[in-house]
C-alpha cells in the first residue's frame, strides 16, 4: 500500500484513532521491518508534528538508529543509558516530562524537553525502543502511552 495519510485533527484520542487503522493498513502484508519501521515513523511524524520520532534496535547488545523521522540522532546507546537504554532494561513504557531532569539524559539535540519511549517486545525481549522527542515540557501522557504501545505491536519485528 502507498497512499497519502488522512490526517484528522481533533484531541489526541480522535487522532490516533483515525492514524491506527492507516498505520495497520501500510504494515499489513509487508514483511521488511526497515521499510515498516520507516513508514510507522513518517505516519506518526505526519499526524503529529512531533520533533523526533523514530526506532532504535537492539544490535550485538547495544540500541543503534534505525529509521526516523527528525534531526540527525545518536547512533548507539548502551543499555541502562539515557532514556532509551533505561526503557531497554527496565522493558516498560518511559514518560519523562522534563528531559533536563532525568538522569543520563542523552542529548542529541538541545531543543527537546519531554520525550516517551516504549519498548518492543518479542518472546518477553525487548528487541527495539520507539522513542519520540517534543520541544514541550510535559507533552506525553497515558493516552500516547496506550496508542504507541498498540502501534509499535502491529509491526513484525
Ligand atoms: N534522548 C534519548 C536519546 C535519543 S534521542 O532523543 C533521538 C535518550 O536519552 O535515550
Amino acid at each position: 500500500m502507498a497512499e497519502d495519510l488522512t490526517i484528522v485533527k481533533g484531541s489526541k484520542e480522535e487522532e490516533y484513532q483515525s492514524l491506527l487503522p492507516q498505520i495497520k493498513g501500510l504494515v499489513t502484508g509487508e514483511t521488511d521491518l526497515v521499510a515498516n519501521m520507516a513508514n510507522v515513523a513518517a505516519a506518526l511524524k505526519e499526524q503529529f508534528q512531533w520533533f523526533w520520532v523514530g526506532f532504535y534496535v537492539v544490535k550485538d547488545g547495544e540500541l543503534v538508529l534505525a529509521p526516523f523521522q527528525g534531526p540527525v540522532g545518536c547512533t548507539r546507546i548502551q543499555k541502562g543509558k539515557g532514556v532509551c537504554g533505561t526503557t531497554w532494561l527496565r522493558a516498560e513504557t518511559l514518560i519523562v516530562p522534563d528531559v533536563a531532569k532525568f538522569p543520563g539524559h542523552i542529548a542529541c539535540n538541545s531543543l527537546p524537553k519531554s520525550e516517551i519511549v516504549v519498548p518492543v517486545k518479542r518472546n518477553g525481549e525487548v528487541v527495539a525502543v520507539l522513542d519520540i522527542d517534543s520541544e514541550a515540557y510535559s507533552f506525553f501522557d497515558d493516552t500516547d502511552k496506550k496508542y504507541l504501545e498498540e502501534i509499535v505491536t502491529l509491526i513484525n519485528f
